[in-house]
């Protein structure tokens, strides 16, 4: 038999190491109460949020992408040239192109990497990792880094309270590699609902409306949003689509260690843990610190919940996500990083 017809087995792919990065200035309740008509008070009660990053002017997706990969790649004891292909999940790529991912390629001299940048809106951590692991549990890639990264302060309209408020900047990267035990992951299901695209958008700058002086002075290039209908369409997949991933894989939300969500409303979060019957003390909520920052939100949390020794090797973690689109996912893993 042709060897190159030979199939390669299918292996388990886990994260290996993970690192985040915010950038250093902080955006507070307090300051935007002086930007818009709002209040500490209201934004803390409907979202839960008390602060969050923003970049300094010229500080880029890929700037806040390459910071969290150098470490991430330091952390699995790898070097930039041992990575060999690179998804980033982003809405707010540096330029529509090249892709960020060409110049992380770049920044980080990860010099035997092929890879491509992934618009799944607050689903793009969950849809790169989902595609990334694919490529290493084949045994296309060895070793394969996976970037969430926004800089949403690039497209939100501090002039709007009801989305200047939400979101915040950063990132989170992981390594993936194959597992050589139970660590890794077990099972994902992601879906779209196309239908949902006009309630979050940014109507201006795609092929469809190119930049103009009329669509500049529309404010047609910043983040737009039904936000009611964008709450309900969360609950109510963040649930179903855990559900229907536990399921099928017959495991008990009982059994969850930790339930890791998107980041953009912690009511969203609380709302669709407790349907799900997970208590309080197995969710991670840093909403808080850092907003919604979109691509970035699942891996500050991860990083956030290792940090604080809630999230230990062995644990069975659910992570969900919905994003503009709509994309939906949930994702089934046994944690276990690199000793
Ligand atoms: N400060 C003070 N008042 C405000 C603000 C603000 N920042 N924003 C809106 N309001 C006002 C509204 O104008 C409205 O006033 P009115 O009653 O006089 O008309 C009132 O507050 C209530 O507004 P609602 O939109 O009904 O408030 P709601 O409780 O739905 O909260 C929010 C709004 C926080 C946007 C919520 O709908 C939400 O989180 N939606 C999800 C959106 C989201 O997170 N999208 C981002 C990414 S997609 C995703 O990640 C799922």
């Amino acid at each position: 038999m042709n060897a190159s017809l030979t199939p390669r087995p299918v292996r388990r792919a886990r994260i290996a190491s993970l690192a985040t990065y915010v950038p250093p200035k902080v955006l507070s309740n307090a300051d935007l109460e002086k930007m818009v008509d709002t209040s500490d008070e209201w934004i803390r009660q409907r979202t839960g949020i008390r602060e969050r990053h923003i970049v300094d002017p010229g500080v880029a997706t890929s700037d806040l992408a390459a910071a969290a990969s150098r470490e991430a790649i330091a952390r699995a004891g790898l070097t930039p040239s041992d990575i060999d292909f690179i998804v980033v999940g982003t809405t707010t790529p540096d330029m529509l192109f090249p892709s960020t991912a060409c110049l992380l390629q770049a920044k980080l001299g990860a010099d035997h990497a092929w890879g491509y940048d992934l618009l799944a809106a607050c689903s793009g951590f969950t849809y790169a990792l989902t595609t990334a692991s694919q490529m290493v549990a084949s045994g296309a890639s060895r070793y394969a880094l996976v970037v969430g990264a926004d800089v949403m302060s690039s497209i939100i309209d501090y002039t709007d309270r009801t989305t200047c408020v939400l979101f915040g900047d950063g990132a989170g990267a992981v390594i993936v590699e194959a597992s050589d035990g139970e660590a890794g992951m077990i099972d994902f299901l992601n879906y779209v609902d196309g239908h949902g695209g006009d309630a979050l958008c940014m109507p201006a700058g795609g092929s469809l409306r190119p930049a103009s002086k009329e669509t500049i002075e529309g404010r047609l290039h910043y983040v737009k949003q039904d936000g009611q209908s964008v709450f309900r369409f969360a609950v109510r997949n963040t649930e179903d689509a855990c559900r229907r991933l536990l399921e099928r894989n017959g495991i008990d939300a009982s059994h969850i260690d930790l339930f890791v969500s998107h980041q953009a409303n912690q009511r969203i979060i609380r709302s669709a843990a407790e349907k799900l019957g997970i208590p309080d003390e197995k969710v991670v909520i840093n909403i808080e610190r850092f907003g919604n920052t979109t691509a970035g939100t699942i891996p500050l949390a991860l990083n956030d919940a290792v940090d604080e020794g809630r999230l230990k090797a062995g644990d069975l973690l659910l992570v969900a996500s919905v994003g503009a689109g709509f994309t939906v996912s949930a994702i089934l893993m046994r944690w276990g990083l690199k000793a």
